[in-house]
């Protein structure tokens, strides 16, 4: 749900609060005066006038306009207004986007209360230059994805089953002329022999399934008589993560409907590329499957034979994401041409362990993508940072039985390097990245800008990317 129910570029009428900005003084020339304005404050100014002063540091970093955006939503929300006008005199066009994301991040809130809440701000930015209406146009249509994906791992798991999801995603697909969806279900996964995906989902009733959408803009198909996609896509589609029977404790089973989010990102990526018109063609795949403890479980120990011929054993069955990535990621280069392939996958507990809520791990394979995929990063706020795939760590998932196995050495850590280089095995050329965004797909506190919830990160990451980087 949005709180703010449009922006527009003008002071508009009957406003109830007018917000300024000023910019913090330095800390030396503060020492001297009386009244030291901090930053991140407001202060009242006047009749219905407030003074936000903002960090004197904020062309350093993107990011600090944005929480400026985000800390003006949360403080609007918390009193009760309709209408403001946000004075945007001093701000370049580079600023008011910023100050406009952060507003938009920040105003998504979500809930399943019986009473529902009306979106209720409107907000005049006076002095803005008018041309950036046009890039606000395009940003509601991004955020419109943004908080698709929210919605989609927001949603409990019971009610954002793997059935719901599949409905969910064909409705969208629906309003678009140059997307295709192919779903496989149990039956099909079986004939191709995706034993991966299979043995993940044998412990729920409900059947695991893989999502393929393709995007091709008509310009593009007559240029290119090949059918060479410019961009892959896989996301992890843990409709609920359990731990299988390797059970998961209660506290860390709490959020596991998140683990659908890398599916949900990547589907909304290939929407958005298709809504904006962009020039690229883009295939998405995503598995979806519950983890669950049953009597038709896999087991510990369990050795299956995976769709690219490779044998797996499956040590514990908390470290299922790896499985059905692997399978998926085989199935698509088998059967696909591209130039890039990215996975998105809330992959390992680890991650959060060495980033905390502040950036995603980014391995891989082939060190421009990563380099560009970093500077989109930095420019939209969604941060990367890199983690090596040397071989060395390879030997840590060698099996004693099968040719390789689904966890490291206890001991030896390295966690969410051991799962990249076990995705590693099935690519099958230089043109890989693999994003662990288990720390910052979905947070249970406050972060920044974002509510407590789903964060939609990665969407506008690699938009950014597919507009500005890929050729
Ligand atoms: N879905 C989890 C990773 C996760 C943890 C995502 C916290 C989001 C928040 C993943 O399937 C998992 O359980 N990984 C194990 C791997 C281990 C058994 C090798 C982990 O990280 O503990
Ligand atoms: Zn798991
Ligand atoms: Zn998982």
């Amino acid at each position: 749900m949005e709180m703010i129910k449009d922006i527009y570029f003008k002071t508009i009428e009957n406003s109830e609060l007018t917000i300024f900005f000023s910019v913090a003084e330095a800390q030396e020339t503060n020492k001297e005066k009386k009244e030291v304005k901090e930053p991140n404050k407001l202060y009242v100014r006047g009749n219905n006038v407030i003074e936000y002063v903002i960090p004197n540091n904020f062309k350093e970093d993107t990011d600090i306009i944005r929480k400026v955006g985000g800390h003006i939503i949360d403080y609007l929300l918390n009193i009760y207004v309709k209408r403001v006008n946000i004075d945007v005199s001093n701000f370049d066009s580079q600023m008011i986007i910023n100050l406009i994301e952060g507003m938009m991040i920040s105003s998504y809130q979500f809930n399943i209360k019986s009473k529902a809440v009306e979106p209720r701000l409107e907000i005049g930015l006076v002095n803005a230059n008018k041309s950036l209406e046009k890039e606000y146009e395009e940003l509601k249509t991004l955020f419109y994805y943004v908080n698709m994906t929210r919605d989609l791992v927001n949603g409990p798991a019971n009610i954002v089953t793997i059935d719901e999801f599949v409905e969910r995603i064909k409705k969208e697909a629906k309003n678009h002329e140059h997307i295709t969806l192919k779903v496989f279900n149990s039956d099909d996964l079986e004939k191709l022999g995706m034993n991966q995906i299979l043995a993940v989902g044998k412990g729920s009733v409900n059947k695991p399934k893989l999502l393929i959408m393709t995007y091709n803009p008509s310009q593009k198909n007559k240029e290119s008589q090949n059918n060479e996609y410019d961009l892959a896509l896989v996301g992890k589609g843990v409709i609920f993560d359990s731990g299988g029977l390797s059970i998961k404790p209660a506290k860390s089973m709490e959020t596991m409907k998140e683990d659908m989010a890398g599916a949900a990102t990547v589907m909304a990526i290939t929407l958005a590329t298709s809504k904006l018109r962009l020039n690229k063609k883009v295939i998405a795949l995503a598995p979806l499957v519950e983890n669950m403890p049953s009597g038709s479980a896999t087991k510990p120990g369990d050795v299956i034979k995976s769709y690219s011929g490779k044998t797996v054993e499956v040590l514990n069955t908390d470290a299922e994401g790896r499985l059905i990535l692997g399978d998926t990621i085989a199935y698509a280069y088998k059967n696909y041409k591209f130039k890039k392939l990215i996975d998105f996958a809330t992959l390992t507990g680890a991650c959060i362990i060495a980033l905390g809520p502040f950036a995603a791990a980014i391995l891989g394979n082939d060190e421009t993508l990563i380099k560009d995929l970093i500077e989109s990063g930095e420019k939209t706020g969604e941060r990367l940072w890199q983690l090596p795939t040397w071989n060395d760590y390879s030997e840590l998932i060698k099996s004693k039985i099968a040719d390789i196995k689904n966890i490291g050495i206890d001991g030896l850590g390295a966690g969410t390097i051991v799962g990249a280089v076990f995705i590693k095995e099935f690519v099958e050329n230089k043109n890989w990245a693999h994003v662990d965004f288990a720390s910052t797909a979905f947070h249970e506190q406050k972060i920044k800008y974002y509510h407590p919830g789903a964060t939609g990160f990665g969407v506008r990451l690699v938009i950014d990317y597919v507009k500005n980087k890929l050729n």
